[in-house]
């Protein structure tokens, strides 16, 4: 029997006071990751993909989870113990955020950083953690740790600094690294380096790594399953191989093609796909896609398709599944609908 999933997302709304009364940025979102496995979630900014795994770490500030159920390890998160969320939040979870300066602390050098860190996890005296925090550097592929454990964040580069990003969610050890758009303030060749030193810690450390990103060029790189958010919804997810050989969703086709190719010319933008993702509060009537879709029909804009269950593990939400299925009526948006 397949061992249950180390995290399992099921079915999660998020909302969000506003002045013009809640918003649900994330709606009826589910996904799993099991252990050792990368599981990318892609979609443009402004998709629901932070927030979402804000609140997996229940670190939603103002808003709130309204509906769903987080299970790390059978364990119920939502609604649990802002103790216990801590206390797993440095045993079982990690996390790397896109901008490290915001998460290091500028008055305090990245030695001192790591040993606090270690010795939160696990009491250790403070010449071992010492070491062991210049170890760590020497993992993530700092260069003269010795020397750089007694540096300041703004005396190294952006790449170095997600490396002491990356040496800093490791001290924990976690079973689940959440890395939201790490490499997003990166120029390429860095990301480059910072996505390799991902996968290895990942394979040295057997952590699971949930990978947030708004490029699929990275997916293609990493991940071993997708899911694709677009306004708060779950539109598509699959294998990776097979989203990308073969994507159902008209918005996951546009992402692929947004992906640039040795042809592109590098002094041409990306190409990008016209219009933008509505806030929460703006989501259209029906597929919150169809006035930015190719492939829109009539009924787009009538009604929400709901998330056509293509088979096992493979999911997209779109009316365009609908001629696979039996004569009845039409399903509501927020089921899981089996094509038969
Ligand atoms: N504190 C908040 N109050 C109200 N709305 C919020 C809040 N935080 C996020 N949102 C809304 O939720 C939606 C999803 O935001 P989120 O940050 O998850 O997007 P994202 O997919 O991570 O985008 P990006 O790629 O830009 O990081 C956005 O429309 C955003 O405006
Ligand atoms: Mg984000």
């Amino acid at each position: 029997m397949p061992s249950p999933p180390l995290l399992e997302v099921n079915d999660l709304y998020v909302r969000f006071p506003t002045p013009a009364g809640p918003v649900n940025a994330v709606a009826g979102v589910s996904f799993t990751v099991s252990a050792g496995e990368t599981v990318a979630v892609v979609g443009e900014s402004g998709s629901g993909k932070s927030v979402s795994s804000l609140a997996l770490l229940g670190l939603l500030g103002s808003g709130n989870i309204s509906a769903g159920s987080v299970l790390l390890r059978d364990e119920e998160l939502v609604g649990a113990a802002p103790e216990r969320l801590r206390q797993l939040r440095g045993s079982e979870l990690a996390m790397i955020f896109q901008n490290p300066m915001s998460s290091l602390d500028p008055l305090f050098t990245i030695g001192d950083q790591l040993v606090e860190a270690l010795r939160a996890h696990r009491p250790m005296a403070r010449r071992a953690a010492r070491a062991r925090a210049v170890e760590l550097l020497r993992e993530v592929g700092l260069p003269d740790p010795e020397r750089r454990v007694r540096a300041y964040p703004h005396e190294l580069s952006g790449g170095q600094q997600q490396r002491v990003m990356v040496a800093i969610a490791l001290t924990c050890e976690p079973a689940l690294l959440i890395a939201d758009e790490p490499t997003t303030a990166l120029d390429v060749t860095v990301e480059a380096q910072i996505l390799e030193l991902l996968r290895t810690m990942q394979r040295e450390h057997g952590m699971a790594l949930l990978l947030i990103t708004h490029d699929m060029a990275v997916v293609a790189e990493m991940a071993d399953r997708v899911v694709v958010m677009y306004a708060g919804r779950v539109v598509e997810q699959g294998p990776v191989a097979e989203v990308l050989r073969s994507p159902r969703n008209p918005y996951t086709r546009a992402l692929i093609d947004s992906i640039p190719t040795p042809a592109t010319p590098r002094d041409q933008p990306m190409p990008a796909i016209a219009g933008s993702v509505p806030t929460p509060a703006e989501a259209p009537a029906g597929c919150r896609f169809h006035p930015r879709c190719p492939s829109v029909l009539d009924r787009c804009s009538e009604a929400e398709p709901p998330l056509y269950e293509l088979r096992p593990g493979r999911a997209s939400r779109c009316w365009l599944h609908d001629g696979a299925l039996r004569a009845g009526p039409a399903p509501a948006a927020g089921e899981v609908h089996h094509v038969a």
